[in-house]
């Protein structure tokens, strides 16, 4: 008999971040509703059932099918107490308050997941040679190789520079504009490494990719929209944990959560972090995705 390694927790697809701070923060309680808008591996999803053992309700959103495929074969034998749903999270949290659901806890886990670094095919990774593809929703038409070959310089430029906050983006908008057509990860990142001749800490078209997938993907608009939303999906004394993964994503939780908690009088939000948490030294021995990992957690007042 084959081996189904999905449900193997010796050896995960992804290894769920900062799970401890998670649950501390969203504190689950027996029955309480979850709402899971990155549930990619369904990591962070398993322990909040644990806890909370028969949920009012609890609902997982992905993009991305092969997430979707894992998490239907995780949860599907819970039925209608498990919904699982192939959306963004910014429509799912749409329909969800068009639908006046509430929920007592909220996660969303942002970016991408191991299988979409550690799979070649999808593009992600400028480690592994693949297409210039990065998509999250393998069924969106815009991918990686659309934007490499055909917007402008100065398009390119205004990516880099607003997503990656690439200092040499003209020169590398330039490079890439002169060098293409475009087909692989390997092949762009080796043009994109001649604007930062010489030994360098990290991979120099590290940022460069960073802001090709947060374009394709429509990263920051998408959470800037839907962070408002979560905090009106919960009920009164509601908990939401946010983990994001670089400044500008955080940047962005950490105004939308200051702007409604505080000293005013319609405050409604109580900032349960102050500062991002970031992972122990001992979760960061084993699972190096969780170094540039950031977590702000805020409970709703009334
Ligand atoms: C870091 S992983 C989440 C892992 C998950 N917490 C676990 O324990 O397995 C992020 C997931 O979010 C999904 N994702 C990212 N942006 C999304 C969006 N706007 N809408 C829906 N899913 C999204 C990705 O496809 C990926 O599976």
């Amino acid at each position: 008999m084959t081996k189904d390694t999905s449900q193997d927790q010796s050896n995960p697809l992804h290894e769920p971040v900062l799970l401890g701070e998670v649950l501390h923060y969203l504190s689950p309680q027996k029955g309480e509703s979850y709402l899971d808008l990155t549930a990619g591996y369904g990591g962070h999803a398993s322990a909040i059932l644990e806890s909370t053992q028969t949920p009012s309700e609890m609902v997982l959103v992905d993009r991305d099918e092969n997430a979707i495929g894992e998490l239907t074969k995780k949860f599907g034998r819970f039925g209608k107490d498990v919904n699982i749903r192939r959306e963004d999270f910014l429509s799912a949290s749409t329909q969800l308050l068009g639908e006046q659901h509430k929920f007592d806890m909220i996660l969303a886990d942002l970016g991408v997941s191991s299988p979409h670094l550690n799979v070649a095919d999808r593009g992600f990774s400028l480690q592994h040679d693949g297409p210039l593809d990065m998509r999250m929703d393998q069924s969106q038409e815009l991918s990686a190789e659309t934007i490499v070959n055909t917007y402008t310089e100065a398009e390119l430029s205004d990516i880099l520079w607003k997503y990656g906050e690439e200092p040499k983006s003209r020169q590398i908008a330039r490079l890439i504009r002169h060098g293409g057509p475009f087909t692989s990860t390997t092949q762009l990142a080796a043009v994109v490494s001649k604007a930062w001749p010489g030994h360098s800490r990290v991979h120099p078209a590290t940022r460069t990719f960073q802001a090709l997938r947060i374009a394709v993907n429509d990263e920051l608009h998408m959470l800037e929209h839907s962070l408002p939303l979560w905090l009106e999906l919960l009920t009164p004394g509601g908990r939401v944990a946010v983990i994001s993964f670089h400044s500008l994503e955080d940047g962005l939780v950490k105004k939308v959560f200051s702007e409604n908690a505080g000293d005013r009088y319609d405050s409604d939000l109580r900032l349960l972090t102050r500062r991002p948490v970031t992972a122990s030294a001992t979760e960061l021995a084993t699972n190096p995705r969780a170094r540039s990992a950031k977590l702000r957690a805020a409970a709703k007042l009334k």
